[in-house]
């Protein structure tokens, strides 16, 4: 079978596709066949060695999939051969076939085409744990998505619409601005040629509620400055670089918060928990209470390109590879 492989920690044009024997699922597991691929900011960094995790190499990346279950092995019963099936990876995503601990994986709705629920876990859990668990954002409030146009930013403006939020995006491009539209903002922001704070006050009538940062850098104090009474300022990452140091007397002026957020470690250590969530979160997926957007679809020879196009800020929405 094909799988991608990154064999330093480095450049991406290290990142080639390699034949590999097709696994065998041993007590417990089960193999799948990858459908689809759900390709992230991360993905990249860490094969760049750029992100705290270093893996051994070499190595298979990709951190989450879709696909139809082939085979299981001794001693699994509660998922079945031909069942179509999600999971978090861990490593390992960007190939034919996976095989897996019968416990990692999830039934797919059937509304969900493979590529949506390929790119599912990782920004909606994120989007959740965020506005749902960390800020706990009311009805009526008003959320400001920084990054609104990429994976963690596009889901965080679906699950603000879905908990009954007002959403004002902010992105960096016409087209970004207009899959989060699309999603249900009801305002955008370019932070590119607008005004990121006065723009971000004037649409929401006076300010805003939660912030919801990916993007950090230049964006974060503009934001910060762009909440209202009681507002929430939520750190996710720092999609631009720079980690951006913000004056605290902006966190005491109108009683704000600063929110971290760490999905990632939090789901290590409550999977249970987090399982929960993820069943909650596609159910609401397959009633229609949430819709994530059809990612685009590439072959898996195109892990290097798509990894540098995320980096580099040219993908709009979310991509998936296709083996
Ligand atoms: N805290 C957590 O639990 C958690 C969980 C998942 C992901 N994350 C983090 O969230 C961030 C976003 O992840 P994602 O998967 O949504 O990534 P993504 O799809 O690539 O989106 C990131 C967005 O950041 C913006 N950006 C601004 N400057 C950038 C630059 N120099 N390079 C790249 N992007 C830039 C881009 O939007 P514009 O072009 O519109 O500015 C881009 O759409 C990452 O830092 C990731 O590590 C955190």
């Amino acid at each position: 079978m094909r799988v991608v492989v990154c064999r330093e920690l480095g450049p991406l044009d290290g990142v080639v596709v390699e034949d590999r024997d097709e696994p065998v699922p041993g007590p417990g597991q089960v193999l799948v066949d990858v459908k689809a691929a759900g390709v992230n900011y991360v993905d990249g960094l860490i094969c760049q060695g750029r992100y705290q995790l270093k893996p051994p190499v070499p190595f298979v990346p990709g951190g989450e999939i879709a696909g139809v279950v082939r085979a299981v092995g001794e001693g699994v019963d509660g998922v079945r051969p031909g069942e179509r099936v999600l999971a978090m990876t861990g490593f390992g995503a960007f190939a034919e076939s996976v095989v897996l601990p019968a416990l990692a994986v999830v039934a797919v709705p059937a509304t969900l085409s493979f590529a949506q629920a390929a790119g599912f876990v990782q920004s909606y859990c994120t989007a959740w744990f965020t506005l749902a668990r960390r800020a706990q954002v009311a009805e009526g409030e008003c959320v400001l998505v920084l990054g609104a146009g990429g994976g963690v930013g596009l889901a965080s403006v679906d699950v603000a619409v879905a908990l009954g939020a007002r959403v004002v995006a902010a992105a960096s491009s016409k087209e970004k601005l207009a899959l989060a539209t699309a999603m249900g903002a009801g305002a955008v922001v370019d932070y590119e040629t607008q005004d990121l704070k006065v723009t971000a006050r004037e649409v929401s009538g006076g300010g805003v509620d939660v912030v919801v940062d990916p993007v950090g850098g230049r964006h974060s104090e503009p934001a910060l400055r762009a909440l209202g009474p009681f507002g929430r300022f939520c750190v996710l990452g720092f999609a631009s670089g720079p980690i951006a140091s913000v004056p605290l007397n902006q966190v005491l002026l109108n009683n704000r918060t600063v929110i971290g957020v760490d999905w990632g470690a939090w789901a290590m250590r409550n999977g249970a928990e987090n399982r929960a969530m993820l069943g909650d979160l596609l159910a609401m997926a397959g009633a229609g209470r949430l819709h994530p957007a059809e990612p685009a679809a590439r072959p898996l020879g195109d892990a290097a390109a798509v990894m540098t196009e995320l980096l580099d800020r040219r993908i709009a929405g979310k991509v998936v590879l296709v083996p």
